[in-house]
């Protein structure tokens, strides 16, 4: 594919740029991205999409023909705004957009999809890849892991406001699948605690807390899960974050 003139960067971070063609987005990578994320992610996205969860559709994979470029993922646009915008451009109604945020992801974890990536094989290979942690840690985490219940629901993965666009409709809709599996619901809750508390400990509590109330989840079962998804994060090597991640991998404070 060639990138239109016309194309507005959206976003630029790592190893991509995300730019806005008008009536689609393109996410393109550069040659790092191995391209089998890449096509993972479409699938993993065409999937979401014939749940029937409310999302962009996935239209192509393609290599850009442009030297400085290597290959795109291609989704139809969701005209609106994200909900990270919504909370910053109006901070006193954080806590009403964190209720549309929350009912949202409690009505994703209502979807199966038996196609998906299964969450704890993708957690045991991401433990097993971990060289900042040694042997006897890794293997309290996946002991941790094999104790925890696999179930089947849509599980986002990096389910956070800046992934959730509020279309022109007023509807929600989640983008970004990269890191979708089938898996249980308190993983995913876990992994969002997670994102917030990077920024906001206390924005970090007052979701885990509704969540838990809305969905009738007992708060133990994401805190199980905490040291689990600290550890798939750390895997993922987003380097500034690694001394954060460390402090809530250490499985014995956290029984
Ligand atoms: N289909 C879409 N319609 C409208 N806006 C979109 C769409 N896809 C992405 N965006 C906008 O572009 C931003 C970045 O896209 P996306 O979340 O897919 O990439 P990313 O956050 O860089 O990826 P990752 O979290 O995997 O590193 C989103 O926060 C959203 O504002
Ligand atoms: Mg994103």
């Amino acid at each position: 594919m060639i990138l239109p003139d016309s194309k507005v960067e959206l976003a630029h971070r790592g190893n991509k740029v995300v730019y806005d063609l008008g009536d689609k987005i393109v996410k393109v990578f550069n040659e790092s991205k191995p391209v089998s994320d890449i096509f993972n992610e479409a699938l993993n996205l065409a999937r979401i999409n014939e749940a029937g969860i409310r999302s962009p559709k996935a239209l192509e994979v393609a290599q850009v023909e442009d030297a400085d470029y290597g290959w795109a993922l291609v989704t139809s646009k969701v005209p609106g705004v994200t909900l990270a915008e919504k909370m910053n451009a109006e901070p006193q109604r954080f806590g009403e957009y964190l209720e549309q945020f929350v009912d949202f992801q409690i009505e994703i974890h209502g979807f199966t999809c038996t196609q998906l990536n299964r969450q704890y094989d993708k957690y045991q290979r991401m433990i097993n890849s971990i060289d900042q942690i040694n042997a006897t840690t890794r293997y309290n985490l996946l002991e941790r892991l094999n104790g925890l219940k696999s179930k089947g629901f849509v599980c986002h993965g990096d389910f956070n406001p800046s992934n959730v666009i509020v279309g022109e409709d007023g509807q929600l809709y989640a983008c970004d699948w990269a890191h979708a599996t089938q898996g249980s619901p308190a993983s995913d809750v876990a992994m969002t605690y997670l994102l917030f508390a990077l920024n906001s400990k206390e924005q970090a509590d007052q979701y885990l807390e509704l969540y838990c109330e809305r969905a009738d989840m007992p708060i133990q079962l994401p805190r199980q899960w905490m040291p689990i998804v600290a550890a798939s994060e750390l895997a993922r090597n987003r380097k500034s974050d690694e001394d954060f991640l460390l402090s809530w991998i250490d499985v014995f404070d956290y029984q």
